[in-house]
């Protein structure tokens, strides 16, 4: 078993990761607490790492989708299925996302959370893979663009491997 090519190094992505916790401290110092969600399975390590390098108040959530599948394919649609445990009423929130593909997952988040009533709702992504977008969203803060290759490690799997691999490295599926 060889290990998936280097698409982005580790140092790479701390580095980035530190940028974009700065950003999100800075553009927060003014509230009262963010509350950040991330979405399992595939943020748990890019929220780890954040979450240790903000330097304002924050509170943890996890929640869980899946993508609903005919076959191999995606039909777009997504369920619920594990929900935060707290109440996010009038909380600042921060979505965290491992990788933003099609957008529909995200897009489902955002319209499911705004009916919770948050005082205002941002999204975060390591990921996003720009040129797959068949649903338009507003994503306020990106790690990387990248192109249409599908990425592991870091969170990330394909079929549940490679997730705790220490970079994002790329794959061929097929191959
Ligand atoms: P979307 O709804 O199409 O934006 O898909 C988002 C979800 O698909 C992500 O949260 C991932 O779980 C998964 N996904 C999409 N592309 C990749 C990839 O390249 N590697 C690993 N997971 C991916
Ligand atoms: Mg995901």
């Amino acid at each position: 078993m060889t290990n998936p090519e280097t698409l982005i190094s580790e140092e790479e992505i701390l580095g980035r990761v530190s940028e974009l916790a700065r950003q999100i401290s800075g553009d927060y110092a003014d509230k009262e607490e963010l509350v950040l969600i991330g979405i399992l399975k595939g943020s748990f390590i890019f929220l780890a790492d954040l979450a240790r390098r903000l330097t304002i108040p924050r509170r943890i959530e996890f929640l869980a989708v899946s993508s609903y599948e005919h076959g191999s394919v995606r039909s777009g649609a997504v369920r619920l299925v594990m929900d935060v445990r707290h109440s996010i009423e009038g909380k600042h929130v921060l979505i965290v996302e491992d990788i933003v593909d099609t957008g529909h997952t995200l897009h489902y988040l955002i319209g499911m959370l705004k009916t919770r009533k948050p005082a205002s709702i941002r999204t975060c992504t390591l990921l996003h893979k720009e040129l797959s977008t068949e649903v338009e969203i507003d994503i306020d803060y990106v790690g990387f663009t990248i192109g249409n290759e599908w990425v592991v490690g870091y969170g990330l799997d394909y079929d549940e491997k490679d997730r705790t691999l220490p970079y994002i490295g790329v794959i061929d599926p097929n191959g």
